[in-house]
């Protein structure tokens, strides 16, 4: 009896069980999931997607389900996905709450019923190439937390009403599009948003000072880069928990209002290529955390105000190109935490106060281009990290100190004053460039017009830098020619490069068919090849700089066309070309047009404004802006391109080349990875055996014995980098270091860019990680190094956490950590 009770049971259940199973055939998630996956060209990255394996989409790549088995969060950032979102039945999924489809390929408008998904918080579909306009629908997403379309091509107006219903919104990144119209008043609705960034687009009106009322929890306000005009309303005042606000590159004007004092918390202060005028208030006096301050390029005048004393937090302060008068407060010597200090352009006079000599920390001083007078104080001879000091075209007189070749100085302009006497002897010691011309100074050189280039080895500052005594020839060589560089974007007028590329799509379409008229565009711009224009050489071609139209920038790259190499260039070229040509990455530098003219060879490129990696890291103050959010950011996007390359790519590509000059940055810090000139399509039934090429310094150990190349290459070349972008020089011994007992004692900490503050909270935990996922990238046996998926999977897992604060976390430590989590 007890039996047959317990037999029914059983059987009931067994067809509960078989009810459910059956139950959830095909569900219209999973069929909306399938029917978007056939639009879509993708490669592999959605096998799991299909209906033979699960009848349930929860066990799919990428997906989500709650208890009940429907889908709350579709995740499939860098999956290759190419198409359009219109093809995905928004309608089907009554419980997604996280959609993230960021570093893909899609294209076409964001569709009017996104806003279908009544329960999304997490919208990520930033670094596409999404049009259109954003829909006015998107207002009913009424329980949005955070909204993410940076970098993509959206057009358009800001509907005035999209922000009215987004109540609980912290997160609103619209940067790097094509907005245009007024900032809409409904974002005063943000009660809770906490950064907002609509930086690079073209954005106009003024700033309404409604806006700034309801923002109480916003700490980052990035607006730079557009085209706002009028003031900055004084009601800034009321966002007493900003950290970060950047408004530079438009047209504001007006004063700074005084108001700015009650925000009390910033660190970073950038209003920088403006046309400001006026005073800088007093109450900058009441920013005791402010770190960075730049308000040059602007019509600021008056003097330079000694409460700036009270700011003692500062390590830049960039004033240049301003006509401020006066004297230089002798407050500035409270400032002992300073790095850099610009003063350059201005209409200051009086003399250089002795007080400069308490700012111990100094590295780049330019004082040039004004109207200073008096002797130039023997206290500057203090600042034993100084590497810049540029006192150029003031009335400066007396006698150089002969204290001042006690200081290893990389640049030392004193032209254009009144110095007289003897030039101290021991002045040309280490210093790559001189200028004392136009002095009154007696000796050999002081007729001389021109600059004296010397390069007598590497300063102190710079062995500081390197961690090892004993540094590889070519890490030198490549050293010199960085710095050579960055003396001629000096002597070009700075490190600013604004041109900007525009949209450059017709031009180039048409030039692709008529060479002549490009080549004569080309040879026009660039006055027939002039060394004047050239910003760099890859492997097998030198780079110009060249504004074939006005505001449309380009960088040329000319093959060398030596007769006997023509074989071999042309080979390159075509690799390079067609390689290129089908390849479509936010990541990746975009190729116009590829020409050959009888006369040379070149390919057209968009123009990257920052130019490379490494030219930036070599640069102190270039570095110095380069901060840790950005340098994780530029990891991530090479991981990106690197894994769309081997991973998105049929057949994979490898690139055999990653180095740091093969990394440029745009005006926002974004990677862009170049120079396919050496890599080639890697057939996998053909041998991978070729010359070897390569940047010694990146190429994997075994290509000196096997000469296999494999994408496992290219892993190793990019843990260089993250090494190198995380200290701020290239690794050197510290790679082979990193497998020896060496490295045990060796503090994270402790190869950390000297240059910058020490990373705190999450962000030293990304840090970190980033150190132990390159240490794996760095396995001398290929086999044992992640894949570029692994490497930007753990790289999209956001949160990492170690329970060893970074101070004391050794590199030994890391590598053990690196064995536990990435095998
Ligand atoms: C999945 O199966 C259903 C029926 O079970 C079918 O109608 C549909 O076409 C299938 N989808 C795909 C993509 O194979
Ligand atoms: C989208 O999904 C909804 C709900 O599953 C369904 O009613 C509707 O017919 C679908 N629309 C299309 C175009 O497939
Ligand atoms: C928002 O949703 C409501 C109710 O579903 C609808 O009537 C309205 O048209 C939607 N608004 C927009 C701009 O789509
Ligand atoms: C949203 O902003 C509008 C003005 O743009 C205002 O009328 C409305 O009251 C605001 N709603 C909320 C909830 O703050
Ligand atoms: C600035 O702070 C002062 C005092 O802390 C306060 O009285 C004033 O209203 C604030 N101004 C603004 C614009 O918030
Ligand atoms: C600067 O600091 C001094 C002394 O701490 C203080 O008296 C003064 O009010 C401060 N000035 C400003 C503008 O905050
Ligand atoms: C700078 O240092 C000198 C000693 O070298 C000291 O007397 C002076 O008070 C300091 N000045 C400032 C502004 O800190
Ligand atoms: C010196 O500075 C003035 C402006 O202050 C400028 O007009 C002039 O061209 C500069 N001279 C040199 C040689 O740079
Ligand atoms: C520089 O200062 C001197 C005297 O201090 C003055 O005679 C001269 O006019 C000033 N030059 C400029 C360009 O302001
Ligand atoms: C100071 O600013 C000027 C003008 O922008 C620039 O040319 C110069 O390179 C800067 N000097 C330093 C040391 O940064």
């Amino acid at each position: 009896m007890a039996s047959s009770i317990l037999l029914e049971i059983v059987a009931s259940w067994s067809i509960l069980v078989v009810f459910v199973v059956s139950g959830s055939e095909p569900s219209g998630e999973a069929q909306s999931l399938l029917n978007w996956k056939a639009s879509l060209s993708t490669y592999s990255q959605l096998d799991s997607w299909n209906n033979n394996t699960h009848s349930s989409p929860c066990q799919w790549y990428g997906i989500s389900c709650n208890k009940a088995g429907s889908v709350t969060s579709i995740s499939l950032s860098s999956s290759f996905l190419k198409g359009k979102l219109d093809n995905l039945n928004f309608s089907s999924f009554p419980n997604l709450a996280h959609l993230v489809l960021s570093y893909n390929l899609l294209e076409g408008a964001i569709p009017t019923d996104i806003a279908s998904l009544s329960k999304l918080t997490h919208l990520d579909l930033s670094i596409n190439y999404l049009s259109g306009t954003l829909p006015r629908s998107l207002c009913n997403l009424t329980h949005i937390l955070e909204f993410d379309v940076r970098w993509n091509d959206l057009t358009g107006d800001i509907d005035s009403n999209l922000f009215r219903n987004w109540p609980k919104l912290t997160y609103l990144d619209l940067s790097m599009n094509h907005l245009s119209g007024i900032l809409p008043l409904s974002l005063a609705n943000l009660t809770q948003i906490s950064r907002l960034y609509l930086y690079k687009n073209v954005l106009t009106g003024e700033l309404d000072p409604n806006l700034f009322g309801k923002w109480k929890k916003l700490f980052d306000l990035q607006l730079q880069s557009n085209q706002f005009t009028g003031s900055i309303p004084r009601e800034i005042g009321t966002l007493t928990n900003l950290k970060h606000l950047d408004l530079s590159e438009n047209k504001l004007s007006g004063s700074i209002p005084k108001q700015l004092g009650n925000c009390s918390s910033l660190t970073s202060l950038q209003l920088q290529s403006n046309q400001f005028t006026g005073s800088i208030p007093r109450e900058i006096g009441t920013l005791t955390n402010l770190k960075h301050l730049d308000l040059s390029e602007n019509k600021l005048s008056g003097s330079i105000p000694k409460q700036l004393g009270n700011c003692s937090s500062l390590t830049s302060l960039l004033l240049q190109s301003n006509q401020f008068t006066g004297s230089i407060p002798r407050e500035i010597g409270i400032l002992t935490n300073l790095n850099y200090l610009n003063l350059s352009e201005n209409k200051l006079s009086g003399s250089i106060p002795e007080q400069l000599g308490n700012c111990s920390t100094l590295w780049e001083l330019s004082f040039a281009h004004n109207n200073l007078t008096g002797k130039i104080p023997l206290q500057i001879c203090n600042l034993k990290h100084l590497a810049t000091l540029d006192l150029k075209n003031n009335s400066i007189d007396g006698r150089i100190p002969i204290e001042l070749g006690r200081l290893q100085l990389d640049y030392l302009d004193l032209s254009y004053n009144k110095l007289y006497g003897t030039i101290p002897p021991n002045l040309f010691g280490r210093c790559i460039f001189i200028s004392l011309s136009y002095n009154n100074l007696k000796g050999s050189l002081s007729n001389n017009e021109g600059c004296i280039l010397k390069e007598k080895g590497l300063s102190r500052r710079k062995k500081i830098l390197i961690i090892s005594s004993a540094v590889l020839c070519c890490l030198f060589g490549a050293l010199m020619v960085a710095r050579f560089t960055f003396l001629y974007w000096k002597k070009k007028g700075g490190m600013k490069r604004k041109a900007r590329a525009g949209k450059h799509g017709d031009l180039f379409s048409i030039w692709n068919f008529d060479v002549n008229t490009a080549y004569k565009h080309i040879i026009k711009a660039t006055k027939n090849f002039d060394s004047k224009f050239c910003i760099g050489s890859g492997s097998c071609g030198t780079v110009y700089k060249a504004a074939v139209q006005p505001g449309k920038v380009v960088a040329v790259k000319k093959l060398h066309s030596m007769k006997s190499q023509e074989i071999v260039d042309d080979t390159s070229l075509r690799n390079e070309a067609s390689m290129l040509g089908t390849i479509r990455h936010r990541n990746i530098v975009k190729l116009h047009a590829f020409c050959e003219h009888p006369k040379c060879k070149f390919l057209i490129y968009e123009y990257i404004e920052r130019g490379s990696l490494a030219a930036m890291l070599h640069n102190d103050v270039e570095a110095a802006a380069l901060d840790w959010v950005k340098r994780l950011n530029i990891i991530k996007g090479v991981a990106h391109a690197l894994f769309y390359m081997h991973h998105g790519c049929s057949p994979p590509i490898v690139h055999r080349d990653m180095s740091s000059k093969n990394i440029l940055l745009d005006s926002e810090f974004e990677a862009r990875v170049s120079d396919f000139g050496t890599a080639r399509l890697l057939n996998p039934y053909s041998s991978n055996r070729s010359i070897l090429v390569g940047t010694y310094g990146y190429i994997a150990p075994e290509l000196a014995y096997t000469m296999a190349v494999t994408e496992k290459c290219d892993v190793y070349s990019f843990g260089v980098v993250v090494l190198e972008t995380i200290m701020g020089r290239h690794p050197g011994e510290l790679i082979s270091s990193l497998s020896s007992l060496v490295a045990r004692d060796l503090l994270v900490k402790d190869v950390l860019d000297p240059r910058l503050m020490p990373p705190m909270d999450q962000i030293a935990q990304d840090v970190i990680y980033v150190i132990m996922l390159a240490s794996t990238c760095l396995r001398s046996d290929p086999k044992f190094r992640p894949t570029m998926q692994k490497v930007s999977q753990e790289l999209a897992n956001r949160r990492h956490s170690f329970a060893q604060p970074i101070d004391v976390l050794s590199l030994h430590q890391l590598k053990d950590l690196g064995m536990c989590i990435i095998g």
